[in-house]
């Protein structure tokens, strides 16, 4: 155990964000968990090696804990842009979002703190701020309400990579049981984007995360996923009615039934 956490043993493959994930991810202040940031840093990795290219969004950077494990994955001269209103739990937080970047290997090149209200920005506002590039990997963390959700999903989702993947935070989590709704009358409005996969929860604090991602780049990285992580699928996955999601979670196991 590190702090009150399981300390599991999985990696993203990419040098630098497994260094960070084994050495520093506890002692950044955050909520997201070790096993999602490992999977996530997988998938940026293996988007490099497929030739997705383009940026980096969160919203909701905090202290930094994620948006470094994502960042430390980009490939040169792609940008982590992360979106904070900064002002939670008081204003030093900013000061301290740039201290743990530096400190974790990140230089002022890669990346860029917009510190603004997701709420009160447009699509063509953030398109502008990426310099016209597309974006590749997403992580939504800011607001748990079904506004902001909403809103986030909105702001991101034109300037989303035809193969990208967009990170939902906190989804399933029993403090905010009504949130995941918005991303079902996401899927209404884009039938083209589907859920990837489930990463299930470590800890109350460090609660399950939905991977989107299009239908047409499903297949991909389904296998891609399956094949890296075999050892935490939940072989029943998640029934969305019309096709299957993976589920990885932390220690897989089935119900026992029968005598
Ligand atoms: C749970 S924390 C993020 C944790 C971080 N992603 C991690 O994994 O450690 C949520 C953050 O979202 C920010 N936030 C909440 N609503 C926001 C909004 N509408 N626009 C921008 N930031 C927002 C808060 O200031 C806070 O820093």
């Amino acid at each position: 155990m590190h702090g009150n956490r399981l300390m599991l043993d999985i990696a993203s493959g990419h040098p630098a964000i497994d260094f960070y994930l084994v050495q520093n991810y506890e002692r950044v202040r955050g909520m997201s968990s070790r096993f999602a940031a490992a999977i996530c840093g997988h998938l940026i990795r293996r988007q490099t090696e497929f030739g997705i290219g383009g940026d980096l969004v969160e919203i909701g950077t905090f202290e930094g804990r994620f948006f470094i494990a994502m960042a430390l994955g980009l490939a040169p001269g792609e940008t982590a842009l992360g979106i904070d209103r900064l002002d939670w739990p008081d204003d030093s937080v900013e000061g301290r979002f740039h201290a743990n970047c530096a400190a974790h290997g990140l230089g002022d090149d890669c990346y860029v703190s917009w510190k603004a209200d997701s709420r009160a920005i447009t699509s063509d506002d953030l398109h502008e701020k990426l310099g016209g590039r597309p974006v590749r990997f997403v992580h939504i963390d800011s607001h748990h309400s079904r506004d902001c959700l909403t809103n986030d999903l909105e702001l991101v989702t034109p300037l989303l990579h035809g193969d990208g993947v967009i990170c939902l935070d906190d989804m399933l989590h029993p403090g905010y049981p009504m949130v995941v709704s918005a991303v079902f009358d996401y899927f209404a409005r884009h039938p083209q984007m589907r859920l990837l996969c489930i990463i299930d929860r470590e800890d109350i604090v460090a609660a399950p995360k939905f991977l989107i991602c299009s239908s047409a780049a499903f297949a991909h990285y389904e296998k891609d996923l399956l094949q890296a992580f075999s050892r935490f699928h939940f072989i029943l996955n998640a029934d969305m009615e019309t096709y299957f999601a993976l589920v990885l979670t932390p220690r897989p196991r089935l119900a026992e039934v029968g005598p």
